[in-house]
C-alpha cells in the first residue's frame, strides 16, 4: 500500500529494518514492509502516543558487544517501551499489534527450518506477556509479505499483503523478441575499463593495483565519490580520509577498489523507484547489501575469496538493467500476476516477458567479457545447482539473495525458492545455525550513506 494515496494530508514514512518511530497525535503515517521480519505497533489510546518498530531477529547470536540493539526483539523492545513512556505514554495503557514473521513464497521443508520469523514473533509474544501489554491484533506467520501501517493521528492500523496496490486491471505485456532484447543490451552503456580491470585483478591477481589506483585518481567524479564513501560511518576508520592514497593506507587497496566498483555499479542500477525497484534506488541498495552479505558468507565458508564474493554480489542481478524499462511499463500487470499467482520471479518473467533477468544478464555479461565465474553467478544465482564453473561462489550468492529477499522486503522485487538451501549450506560447509549470523550482518539503511555521498557531490 502506498500511504500517500490513502491518507491525504498526512506525511508518510517507511520504517526500515532495525528502526523504530514514536509519535504523539500528528498527521503522520508509518509503514513497515515485512517478510520474515516482525513489526510491532504500541498504542496508548488515552495519551494518544503510538509507535512502530521493525524487528529483524529475536535475540543476538553474537557473543559480547551488539552493534545495534534495535536489530533484536530482546534488546529493542525495552527501548521501544522506554521511548513510548518518554513521549508521554503510561505503561498500564499500552496495547500492541503484531504482524510479519512469515515464511514468504512457496513453503518447503527449508522454509519451516528457516522459521526464524516465527522465533522472533515468539520473543515478542513472551515480552508482551511478561510486561502485561495486551495484544489487540496479531497476524503473524503465513506465506506472504505484508505491510504494517500506523496512522499516528487516529491510531488506526492496517496489515495488508504487499502488492495490493497492483490490483487494478492492466494490459498483459507483450513478450520480448530476441531482437528487442539484443537491441536493449546494445543500448546499455559499456562497462568502464577501470571496472573491468578491478574485476580482472580480483579474479586473476594479474592487473597492477598501482595502475588501477592511479586510474581511479584520474577519474575525478569517481575518486570524489570513493572518498565520500571512505568517510561514511560505514567504513570510516575514525580519521578523515582526504585522498585516495590515504584511503589506500587506512582501508587497504582492495577495499578502495571494491568501493570504486560499487559506485560504478550504482550508475547502472540508477535511482528510480519503478520497475524492479520498489523504493528510490532499491535495486542498487539490494546490490550493495548483497555485496556485503556475500563477502561475509565467503569469509565464514573460507572457500571463495571475499573480494570475489563482494563483486559477484554487486553484479548478480545486472540482467534486471536490461529488462527494467519493460518492467516499468508493465509493472502493474507483472506484480499483480506474481502476488496473486504465488510464482517465483523467474517463472513470472518467463511467462510474461518471454525471458528472464538471468538470461538477459548472461547475454550482457558475455558482451562485457566478464569472467566465467561471474557469468555463472549471473546466470544461475536462482538455480545454483546448475552452476558449472564455480558452484561455491554461486551458492554463496544464492544464500545471500534468499535471505535478503525475506528480511529486506519492499526494496526491490524478488521471490526466490528455498529448495536448494540445504545443498547450498552443505557445499559451503555451513550449518543452519550460521543463518542468524549472516542475517545480523546485512547492512541496514545503506541508502543513507550513499545518499549523503551523492548529495555532497552535487
Ligand atoms: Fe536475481
Ligand atoms: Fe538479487
Amino acid at each position: 500500500m502506498n500511504p500517500n494515496n490513502v491518507y491525504a494530508g498526512h506525511s508518510s514514512e517507511i520504517v526500515p529494518t532495525a528502526n523504530l518511530r514514536v509519535c504523539r497525535k500528528e498527521r503522520r503515517v508509518l509503514t513497515a514492509y515485512l517478510g520474515t521480519c516482525v513489526g510491532v505497533i504500541l498504542l496508548d489510546p488515552v495519551n494518544q502516543v503510538s509507535g512502530l518498530y521493525h524487528i529483524l531477529l529475536g535475540r543476538s547470536n553474537l557473543q559480547g558487544h551488539v552493534s545495534n540493539e534495535l536489530i533484536y526483539a530482546e534488546s529493542g523492545l525495552p527501548l521501544f517501551v522506554g521511548e513510548m513512556l518518554k513521549n508521554g505514554a503510561d505503561r498500564e495503557n499500552l496495547q500492541a499489534v503484531i504482524a510479519g514473521g512469515g515464511f514468504v513464497g512457496h513453503a518447503t521443508v527449508n522454509d519451516f527450518s528457516l522459521n526464524i520469523g516465527g522465533q522472533t514473533a515468539d520473543h515478542v509474544h513472551r515480552f508482551l506477556e511478561k510486561e502485561q501489554i495486551s495484544i489487540i491484533y496479531s497476524e503473524t506467520g503465513g506465506y506472504f509479505n505484508c505491510s504494517l501501517t500506523l496512522n499516528c493521528f487516529d491510531q488506526s492500523f492496517q496489515v495488508e499483503p504487499i502488492g495490493r496496490e497492483f490490483a487494478e486491471l492492466s494490459v498483459k505485456p507483450e513478450t520480448l523478441t530476441k531482437d528487442e532484447i539484443l537491441h536493449q543490451i546494445q543500448r546499455i552503456k559499456p562497462i568502464p575499463q577501470v571496472a573491468l580491470k578491478i574485476i580482472d585483478m580480483i579474479n586473476t591477481e594479474k592487473a597492477s593495483l598501482k595502475q588501477i589506483a592511479s586510474e581511479i585518481r584520474q577519474e575525478q567524479v569517481l575518486a570524489a565519490r570513493v572518498l565520500n564513501l571512505c568517510n561514511s560511518s560505514f567504513y570510516s576508520p575514525g580519521y578523515p580520509i582526504d585522498s585516495i592514497d590515504r584511503g589506500i593506507v587506512l582501508l587497504g587497496e582492495r577495499r578502495i577498489m571494491l568501493l570504486a566498483l560499487s559506485i560504478i555499479t550504482e550508475m547502472y542500477f540508477g535511482h528510480q523507484s519503478a520497475g524492479y525497484s520498489m523504493v528510490k534506488g532499491g535495486m542498487f541498495i539490494h546490490a550493495f547489501q548483497m555485496a556485503v552479505t556475500s563477502e561475509k558468507i565467503a569469509s565464514m565458508s573460507g572457500q571463495v575469496s571475499r573480494e570475489t564474493a563482494y563483486t559477484a554480489g554487486l553484479l548478480h542481478d545486472i540482467g534486471k538493467v536490461v529488462l527494467d524499462q519493460h518492467m516499468v511499463k508493465n509493472q502493474t500487470y507483472f506484480y499483480r500476476n506474481v502476488y496473486n499467482g504465488n510464482k517465483t520471479l523467474l517463472e513470472a518473467e518467463d511467462e510474461l516477458f518471454g525471458t528472464t533477468h538471468v538470461s538477459t544478464g548472461k547475454l550482457l555479461a558475455e558482451s562485457w567479457h566478464l569472467p566465467e565465474s561471474l557469468r555463472d553467478v549471473i546466470a544461475y544465482h536462482h538455480t545454483p545447482q546448475l552452476a558449472r564453473h564455480t558452484p561455491e561462489l554461486t551458492y554463496i550468492i544464492y544464500i545471500a539473495d534468499l535471505i535478503i529477499s525475506r528480511f529486506q522486503v519492499g526494496l526491490e522485487f524478488d521471490r526466490i525458492s528455498a529448495t536448494p538451501l540445504t545443498r547450498a549450506l552443505d557445499v559451503l560447509g555451513l550449518g543452519r545455525d550460521s543463518l542468524p549470523e549472516i542475517i545480523e550482518f546485512i547492512p541496514q539503511n545503506p541508502e543513507k550513506f550513499f545518499q549523503n555521498s551523492r548529495e555532497s557531490n552535487s
